[in-house]
């Protein structure tokens, strides 16, 4: 390849990745190279150290409780669907009868809405918010459609099309009085800019690894805020390297709902990039960035010769991805 290339394609995945993403890809390719939690020589249990160490700095990331409710997953999609169809599972398991409605947003990812039409068909109903010209869904319309038989509140914090940040710390506070849990896609804002699920209230948090976070592909993860996992059905069963003596599911965090061996060499990745995050402050990554997209905005305003740019114009509302239409 003759010079450099300028890679543009940072909301399907992020690229480059940071150096010592590669050389802890490398290092445990070829120091460890085990799979955690199936042995108890030294490389599977440093593997395994390896996932508790990366679920723990994710909590740091975004104010998690705890670490052990960090699911990993093989990408952002994944989580969603674990979500959405684990609570639907569970409604339908536990509470065989009683009606089940999802509430979402029109800036919703296929990977929201594509699971719940499917669910449509299995009697699940579902409301989809709508949103203004610049993407933005009044939190008070979200809140006026959850009805007594709202299960989960499912949106998507910044969105893919238009780059639009949503309030989701006020829908998140009043899911909380209602008692609804909420489901956060942090597929383009999670490392991009600051997330607490504390304090926006959010219960399950979906996230790639292979974005903001800068992992490599393979990798994502669902945060379930403790209690809540006990009314999510697991959706798939398999080995876990714990209590292989019984042939049902753990119940335990995070086994319940982590079967099949991990994508390790992923996630040491992974865990360096969020590492390389936490050094930096999730808070400079975004004053950095805002301050490239005023100067993009600068040189692209809204509307120019031949285009009109989707989303916010001020840069306090938006994330970096841009789409516009001739
Ligand atoms: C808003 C949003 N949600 C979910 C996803 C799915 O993420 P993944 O590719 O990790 O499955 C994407 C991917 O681009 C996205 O932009």
């Amino acid at each position: 390849m003759t010079g450099r290339r300028i890679y543009l394609d940072n909301a399907a995945t992020s690229f480059p990745k940071p150096e010592v993403v590669l050389q802890a890809m490398v290092r445990y390719s070829t120091e460890l190279g085990a799979s955690p939690g199936r042995g108890s020589y030294a490389e599977s249990r440093q593997s395994a150290a390896l996932l508790t160490r990366c679920r723990e700095r994710l909590c740091e990331l975004f104010g998690g409780a705890s670490p052990s409710h960090v699911v990993f997953t093989l990408n952002c999609t994944d989580a969603l669907n674990l979500a959405i169809h684990g609570t639907v599972d569970w409604w339908n398991e536990h509470r065989a009868g009683e009606p089940v409605h999802i509430v979402t947003t029109a800036m919703d990812h296929n990977s929201v809405l594509r699971p719940c039409s499917a669910l449509l068909g299995r009697g699940v109903e579902v409301t989809r918010v709508g949103a203004d010209t610049d993407g933005v869904v009044d939190p008070a319309a979200v809140i006026d459609a959850i009805r007594p038989t709202t299960r989960l509140v499912a949106t998507v914090h910044a969105s893919n099309v238009t780059g639009t940040l949503q309030d989701v710390g006020a829908v998140g506070r009043a899911c909380r009085e209602r008692g609804v849990p909420l489901l956060v896609d942090a597929a383009q804002s999670l490392g991009h800019v600051p997330v607490d699920v504390e304090a926006m209230g959010i219960d399950l948090l979906a996230f790639p690894g292979h974005k903001g976070l800068l992992g490599p592909l393979g990798t994502g993860g669902l945060y379930i805020r403790p209690g809540l996992e006990d009314r999510i059905a697991p959706v798939r069963q398999g080995g876990t390297g714990s209590r292989s003596e019984r042939d049902t599911q753990p119940t335990e965090m995070p086994d319940r709902f982590e079967s099949g061996s991990h994508n390790t060499l992923g996630i040491a990745g992974l865990l360096a990039g969020v590492e390389w995050l936490l050094e930096r402050s999730v808070e400079a990554v975004r004053a950095h960035e805002a301050g490239l997209i005023g100067t993009f905005l600068k040189h692209f305003p809204g509307e120019g010769a031949g285009y009109r740019l989707h989303g916010p114009d001020d840069p306090n509302r938006r994330v970096g991805v841009f789409a516009a239409h001739a």
